[in-house]
């Protein structure tokens, strides 16, 4: 019985949400049914983020111990699952644009309810470090240990950034750190355009309300989504821009993520190179 909790536990991890049942079940079906329900933004749930229906672990846990076959659970409707549409991007952009302050707008991202993400998602991971720094760093997803503790980069990527951030005489106390996806993709998968597209707003009034002199990118999916480019990070990194978000200019860079740092240490002088840049550029900033 422990293996195939641990096999099961193992599945959800990975990404797995859904039990297939015995019989076939028609979803596109489901999703015209359910169709006016799919309300992106009303009566946010309190606590933590589940759904509707029979999920995976709710069936883990009714299963358990249990010797007589149980009638199968209501197939999961799959449609209450709010995909991102043009509606939800553009809440995202109001409730964004009106958030005065860090707290409301963790607050906004608490009760948001206009991306799918935020189902499996254990926590919303908004941000760390100092709020009134003169130096923000961007990531891209929350990853399995900032899903579980709801902070950014404390997993080994972000044991690795706090390493270059040392290197240049900067610690989480000098830094403010966010990601362009608050919530971790089921299995860390990468996430869709949609959802990148509804989440957008949020990181641009983050960076906007922290209003750091330097932004740096870390990654492809910061780098891109920030820059609205479709340029690899390895043509992007090193350079530097100049981002207006509404009514902040802050001089940004891109550079490698730590988790592909981790995976091809030998590009770890391409980083070195460009955080090197990026403290000149702090320095400068800071007696200029
Ligand atoms: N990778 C990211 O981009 N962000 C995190 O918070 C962790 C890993």
């Amino acid at each position: 019985m422990d293996d195939a909790f641990e096999i099961l536990n193992w599945q959800l991890e990975a990404g797995v949400d859904l039990a297939i049942d015995d019989a076939p079940v028609n979803r596109f079906e489901q999703v015209q049914n359910t169709k006016p329900q799919q309300k992106p933004l009303e009566s946010p749930p309190e606590g933590p983020q589940v759904t509707n229906g029979s999920s995976l672990a709710d069936r883990i846990a009714g299963q358990a111990g249990k010797s007589q076959p149980t009638p199968p659970p209501p197939a999961r409707i799959i449609s209450d699952a709010v995909m991102p549409d043009e509606a939800a991007v553009k809440s995202a952009r109001d409730l964004a644009a009106a958030a005065g302050s860090l707290a409301e707008l963790k607050q906004v991202l608490l009760e948001f309810q206009g991306c799918n993400l935020r189902r499996n998602a254990k926590n919303l991971v908004f941000g760390d470090g100092n709020p009134v720094a003169d130096i923000m760093f961007v990531g891209e997803t929350p990853e399995r240990d900032e899903d579980l503790q709801g902070m950014p980069f404390i997993g080994r990527s972000g044991q690795l950034l706090d390493l270059m951030l040392a290197a240049i005489g900067m610690d989480r106390s000098s830094v403010y750190i966010s990601n362009v996806i608050p919530w971790r993709p089921p299995g860390n998968r990468t996430p869709t355009p949609a959802e990148t597209e509804v989440c957008l707003p949020f990181i641009e009034r983050h960076i906007e309300l922290v209003a750091p002199k330097i932004l740096v990118m870390l990654g492809p999916l910061s780098a891109k989504t920030l820059l609205r480019t479709d340029d690899g990070i390895l043509r992007l990194r090193g350079k530097w821009k100049q981002i207006t978000f509404a009514s902040h200019s802050v001089d940004a860079i891109s550079s490698l993520h730590p988790t592909f740092l981790l995976r091809q240490p030998g590009q770890k002088r391409l980083a070195w190179q460009d955080f090197l840049k990026i403290k000149a550029k702090f320095d400068e900033a800071n007696t200029g």
